[in-house]
């Protein structure tokens, strides 16, 4: 079993370059289907970005799970009961972790996060919120094992995971994640995930393609942060963005198309495109309430609630982390 030690998280060479960002961008460009990883969008620029995303009007998923917090508070904290560690993967939103704080009554929040910046800024913000809750924020890789902080051993533990962040990973990663998660928490932990529903093609498209051009500026960054940072001159205004529904995986992609044949070097290697040509930058699965049963299920999280806000949009599951039992 893998687990986070106190090593560097993020390694940088003798320039200062992020080695794994530099690592999947000249390996992904390099492939037949150009692909760059979903999780470098997130600079300062993108993380901003992001933010900007969730207030456009075709971007639903942020207020559908914002309302089923809200309106469904009652119900979560009876099956939930008070004095929980609640461990977040992830910084935490300073809308969405409050409202599941307040419902609950927690004894201890543990945000867990690979960006020790943000991770610091939002554990201060929700400690100031939260008076007399303790916070243990901890700098971790959380796609492993994590070791929580002792103070909280004892505690039964609530893993929160909201957002859908989990459709951003293909099946057999998403297994992966969901398996250390259940790993971090231990056994009768239970887990609160989001995961956004299979709908019509169009409102899909449509919050992936947002008229203002939020999200295809949220795309087009990953090559302006490449460009400053890999040393790189890609042709950014020569990309256009695309949003994609893949019906075979259930998801949308977003691509960045190139307009024109193209040569640019990034870190000294060229690369060389052809007009019409594109770079998969993201898949954003979408579920049907099978299928997220189906996920968790698959990892050893059992099932125990579930809720969808008004206009059946989005999900959020309560899962438990069961004994391995023998079944017919
Ligand atoms: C990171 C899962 C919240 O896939 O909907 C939003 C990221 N990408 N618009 C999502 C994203 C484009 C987002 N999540």
């Amino acid at each position: 079993m893998t687990t986070n030690t106190g090593l560097k998280l993020v390694e940088r060479d003798s320039a200062g370059v992020d080695r794994a960002f530099r690592a999947d961008v000249l390996a992904g460009l390099a492939e037949p289907q150009k692909a760059i990883p979903a999780r470098w969008f997130y600079d300062d620029a993108g993380s901003q970005l992001f933010e900007d995303i969730t207030q456009q009007p075709e971007y639903y998923p942020t207020r559908a799970e914002t309302e089923i917090l809200t309106e469904r508070a009652g119900a979560m904290a009876d099956l939930i009961g008070p004095g929980r560690a609640v461990v977040e993967f992830g910084s935490g939103s300073s809308v969405k972790t409050p409202l599941l704080l307040s419902a609950i009554a927690p004894s201890a929040y543990v945000p867990l996060d690979i960006a020790g910046d943000f991770l610091r800024a939002a554990a201060a913000d929700l400690a100031a919120k939260f008076p007399g809750l303790p916070v243990y924020p901890v700098e971790a890789d959380f796609m492993r094992r994590v070791e929580l902080p002792g103070a909280v051993a004892d505690l039964p533990k609530l893993g929160f995971f909201p957002g859908s962040t989990i459709g951003n990973m293909i099946a057999r990663t998403a297994t992966d994640l969901l398996r250390s998660m259940r790993e971090t928490l231990g056994e009768g932990a239970l887990l609160l995930i989001g995961m956004d529903l299979v709908k019509d093609e169009a409102l899909l498209k449509a919050a992936y393609d947002d008229a203002a051009g939020v999200t295809a500026a949220f795309n087009r960054n990953l090559l302006t942060r490449i460009n400053r940072e890999l040393a790189g001159d890609i042709p950014v205004d020569q990309f256009r963005h695309e949003a994609r529904w893949n019906d075979t995986f259930a998801r949308i992609e977003m691509h960045l198309i190139a307009a024109a044949d193209m040569t640019f070097t990034i870190s000294g290697q060229r690369f060389t495109l052809r007009s019409g040509e594109s770079i998969h930058t993201e898949n954003s699965h979408k579920f049907t309430r099978r299928s997220a049963q189906m996920l968790l299920a698959s990892a050893g999280w059992e099932p125990r609630a579930r809720w969808a806000d008004s206009a059946g949009q989005f999900l959020l599951l309560l899962a438990e982390a069961c004994p391995p039992r023998s079944a017919p």
